[in-house]
């Protein structure tokens, strides 16, 4: 098991990405940290509380961090609803400890060679970062959803929504001297699920809830993105990192937008072949077909019996 803290924004794909990383058992979930972001920080609080006490894992730590952006105001997301999860809009309390940036550099300290895992904005990050460069460089590697290579962006023109709502903190983090990956949307637009896929849960406890949240997600990206499909964002950063062999990846040299409002949060890539400094390693496809089985199977309980899905030729 690799240790790991998980900073995230749930959110719909949040809570799935949640759900495969414990249920694979590929991961010492150290804490999971929450950031505003697809929902007020309140909401994204109360959600991951609900989702941890879905997997009976109420014993992994949740604190509680950014409600807002470095510098800008907080944009949220729409297809997530008020509540940040429709369809369950969870009642528990939020329980807001304000202490994520404090702890991801204390369980840091304690576990170096940690991987940072993040689902949402990097307002945390940055934080920690600003508070403690000498301890985050201790990290093993932060993998992040995130940005928007060589497709336009689902935030605006050019930009994916977590770098837009926080691209000071992107570029803070993008800048720092620490192994990064992103899953941008480049590998993320083709991998869609439909309901039907999700009805193969049938049977486990998981089953209720995820097709509760799933319709109105759905229905809300449709709507919003014109894409009538499940995208599955954070959980292919999470599988990214269960099955690294069917992900095609290379390293480029990227700067964030942090000043037009016309290109806010773009992931500005060298793509003249001039570069030789790179800072990220972009994941630019991951096998549909592997993650759409895998990801079933490993919800349904049966990690152990799954034999990873491998292809020759990531498709
Ligand atoms: O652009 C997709 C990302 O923004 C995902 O992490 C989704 O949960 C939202 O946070
Ligand atoms: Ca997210």
């Amino acid at each position: 098991m690799i240790p790991v803290i998980i900073d995230t924004d749930p959110g719909h794909d949040d809570a799935l990405a949640i759900m495969l990383a414990v249920k694979s058992n590929f991961f010492d979930i150290k804490a999971i940290t929450t950031v505003a972001g697809n929902s007020t920080i309140e909401n994204t609080t109360r959600n991951a509380r609900y989702i941890l006490k879905l997997l009976d894992r109420e014993d992994i730590p949740v604190y509680s961090g950014a409600l807002k952006p470095l510098k800008q105001e907080l944009i949220q997301a729409v297809v997530h609803g008020k509540s940040g999860l429709e369809g369950i809009d969870p009642k528990n309390e939020a329980l807001l400890t304000n202490n994520a940036v404090e702890k991801i550099i204390s369980i840091i300290k304690s576990n170096p060679d940690i991987t940072i895992i993040t689902l949402g904005p990097l307002t945390n990050i940055a934080q920690a970062i600003l508070q403690d460069p000498e301890t985050m460089k201790k990290v093993k590697q932060i993998v992040s959803m995130g940005g928007a290579i060589k497709v336009p962006g689902n935030k605006n023109r050019v930009a994916e929504f977590n770098i837009f709502v926080d691209p000071d903190a992107a570029d803070i983090v993008f800048n720092f001297p620490v192994k990064k990956t992103i899953i941008p949307l480049d590998a993320c637009n083709n991998v869609q699920l439909q309901i039907e896929d999700f009805e193969k849960l049938k049977g486990t406890d998981l089953y209720e809830p995820v097709i509760k949240m799933m319709k109105p997600y759905i229905k809300n990206i449709g709507e919003n993105e014109g894409v009538f499909a499940a995208l599955m964002y954070d959980p292919l950063t999470i599988y990214y990192l269960i099955n690294t062999k069917v992900c095609v990846s290379k390293e480029y040299d990227i700067k964030i937008e942090t000043k037009s409002d016309l290109t806010r949060g773009m992931t500005v890539a060298e793509l003249r072949n001039i570069t030789k400094k790179f800072n990220v390693r972009v994941v630019e496809k991951i096998d549909k077909e592997s993650f759409k089985k895998d990801f079933i199977q490993i919800l349904k309980g049966n990690m152990f019996s799954t034999k990873l899905s491998q292809t020759a030729g990531v498709k």
